[in-house]
């Protein structure tokens, strides 16, 4: 997979020896900007836009997400009760599978509770009450996706009850119609995909109130297109009369956020090796499940790479060959771009790799704050 981010912005000035390493730096001033940015397409379509917690759910920042979104949507319990104490508006959440156990509490947190079928509506119908809007989420059966396994809609897919399927007597009780097919896109695969599915869903607006496109729009990058998504959405919403959710999580955060590291060895074997402090399979997992190479900041297009890995066991944990802006040698820092959503909340301490601690910056004042560092009892008070 091919990242479109890797912006620097300011971290390009950023000394990466003003925190110890590994550390996510978060600049809490490209955060704002995206959030304006989001903030004004909700402003001129008349949609709403929550934050997908499942990308990032740096706490610390929730009141100025607050200041900007309408709310949060969530993944499952844990990811509400974090909405509920820590962000303001609307908590929507989905879960492909909830468990009874949860129920009471979900509903009793979320404004809409969007279920995955409409068997496990009518599995829980009994706890909810008339103060939480119900969603279902379908699947469109309309692959948009670069990648399978980042794609909703590919063929067998457990994400959304099939359109195809949908009948009037699974809409009884349903308030909104939820749908998430994208994955770091574009406008037009959401344009598609909306025209794809309108002839299934229509004859359904009118016992509807709302519809959510789900995440998966880069609407945050520069070239994505602005304008073309305010006009869709202003006429999705005039021609159904229905309101209109979106929620990105990635484009929240897009180029908010660093991932600095230190070289810990160097030798050669057939190339030169370099072991650091940040590993893929614990701190970036996405380069190895999307796969994806991330952005390094200052990388130079010419000289020897070093293949850059993790101090874990696993033969894998490589992250990608990069010719350093430094020498390579011990103690040498680096960062990774573009690391503030889906990597800081995928970290994981196998073979007891120590977590990176997590720092707000802001580069308008400079301000520098730890918001978060772990230590051993982290990684003690996971296992038994
Ligand atoms: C249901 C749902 N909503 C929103 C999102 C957020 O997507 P993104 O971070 O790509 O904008 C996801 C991502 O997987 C999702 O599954």
């Amino acid at each position: 997979m091919e990242t479109r981010a890797g912006d620097p912005g300011a971290f390009a000035h950023f000394d990466l020896h003003r925190v110890p390493s590994p550390a996510f730096v978060v600049d809490e001033a490209a955060l704002r900007r995206n959030l304006a940015i989001l903030a004004d397409i909700k402003n001129r379509s008349g949609a709403k836009i929550l934050c997908a917690m499942k990308a990032f759910s740096m706490w610390k920042v929730a009141p100025v997400i607050s200041e900007y979104l309408d709310g949060v949507c969530s993944s499952g319990l844990w990811e509400s009760r974090l909405a509920r104490d820590y962000y303001k508006g609307e908590i929507a959440t989905y879960c492909a599978g909830y468990k009874e156990t949860d129920m009471a509490e979900i509903v009793e947190i979320s404004d809409h509770v969007i279920f995955n079928s409409p068997s496990q509506h009518s599995r829980f119908a009994s706890f909810l009450n008339d103060s939480v809007d119900v969603g279902l989420r379908i699947n469109p059966e309309h692959a948009e996706g670069e990648v399978a396994k980042y794609d909703p809609c590919s063929p067998g897919s457990r994400l959304g009850f099939p359109v195809s399927q949908l009948k009037v007597e699974h809409l009884e009780g349903v308030s909104g119609l939820h749908f998430h097919t994208l994955c770091e896109q574009d406008f037009e695969p959401l344009k598609r995909t909306w025209e794809m599915l309108k002839p299934h869903i229509a004859p359904f607006f009118g016992q509807l109130s709302w519809l959510n496109f789900g995440g998966g729009h880069h609407i945050t990058r520069a070239d994505y297109q602005r304008d073309e998504l305010v006009n869709f959405i202003q006429e999705v919403r005039s021609e159904t009369g229905l309101d209109v959710y979106l929620e990105p999580g990635e484009a929240i955060a897009l180029d908010a956020g660093i991932l600095i590291g230190e070289l810990l060895d160097v030798f050669e074997n057939d190339l030169q090796v370099g072991i650091t402090d940040i590993s893929a399979t614990c701190h970036m997992p996405d380069v190895i499940e999307a796969p994806y190479r991330p952005a390094m900041l200052g990388e130079r297009s010419e000289g020897s790479p070093v293949r850059l890995g993790g101090p874990s066991c696993l033969a894998g944990d490589i992250i990608g060959d990069y010719v350093l802006p430094v020498a390579a040698e011990p103690g040498a820092r680096f960062a990774f771009l573009d690391q503030a959503h889906y990597s800081m909340v995928k970290t994981n301490t196998f073979n007891g790799v120590p977590l990176p601690s997590i720092w707000l910056w802001n580069s308008d004042t400079d301000a520098l704050e730890c918001v978060r560092s772990f230590d051993w009892t982290a990684f003690r008070d996971r296992l038994s």
